[in-house]
């Protein structure tokens, strides 16, 4: 199920457009993912064009032929692709070691928001996110729900804020490394 509305509002004083991804979208897509997940430092920062071709490939997979109850929204200023966010109802990801642990039906779960660097902290994110919220609601869904890392902070801000309220905290590795939160916001009426 595909929305096509749009979206226009001004959030602290850009002008911003919000739409549905077609397919011919998915390579700026993907270097916005690629800026905001794989920078280009650090060790293995030389691989950012494979991963953002990569990305690029599987994304304009899922928009030529979109699952049922599946969203990937872009936000524009003049234009320009500002930011992104994935919807769909699936399977609550699951830690990789613990296959099973805390199985949920199909739930509606948000991925790769995300928002170039020279457009943050404008209310991009949380105007992509509110948007969800609409697409969520009419797909009859009560519930919104998404992992973050406990280190990003601006990120756990951003869902307080919104209302997102922790479900649990998972750990990545088995014993040791980063925790993941799984975060939910309930929607009212
Ligand atoms: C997290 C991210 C999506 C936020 O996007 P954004 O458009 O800058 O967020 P918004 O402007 O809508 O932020 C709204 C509120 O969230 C909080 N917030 C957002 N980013 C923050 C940060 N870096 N530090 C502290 N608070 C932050 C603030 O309360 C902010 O309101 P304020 O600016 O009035 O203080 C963006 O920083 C990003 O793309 N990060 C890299 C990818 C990522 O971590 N994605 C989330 C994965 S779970």
């Amino acid at each position: 199920m595909k929305s096509f509305e749009i979206s226009s509002e001004q959030a602290s004083g850009v002008p911003l457009t919000i739409r549905p991804a077609s397919a011919e979208d998915a390579g700026r897509v993907a270097a916005i993912l690629a800026e905001c997940f794989h920078p280009v430092e650090g060790l293995v920062g030389f691989l950012q064009p494979w991963i953002q071709a990569s990305l690029k490939g599987e994304l304009a997979n899922r928009l030529r032929t979109p699952p049922a109850f599946y969203n990937c929204l872009i936000a524009t200023v003049d234009e320009q692709l500002v930011g992104t966010i994935e919807v769909a109802m699936r399977g609550l990801p699951q830690p990789w070691w613990m296959p099973g642990f805390g199985m949920r039906d199909r739930l509606a779960y948000v991925s790769n928001l995300a928002v170039s660097n020279a457009f943050r902290r404008k209310g991009v994110a949380r105007s992509l996110l509110i948007e969800v919220e609409h697409l969520v609601r009419r797909w009859n869904q009560a519930t919104v729900n998404l992992h973050v890392m406990e280190h990003n902070q601006g990120a756990l801000r951003l869902y307080r804020s919104l209302g997102y309220r922790l479900e649990r905290s998972e750990q990545e590795w088995p014993l040791f490394g980063p925790r993941k939160l799984l975060l939910e916001k309930r929607l009212g009426s």
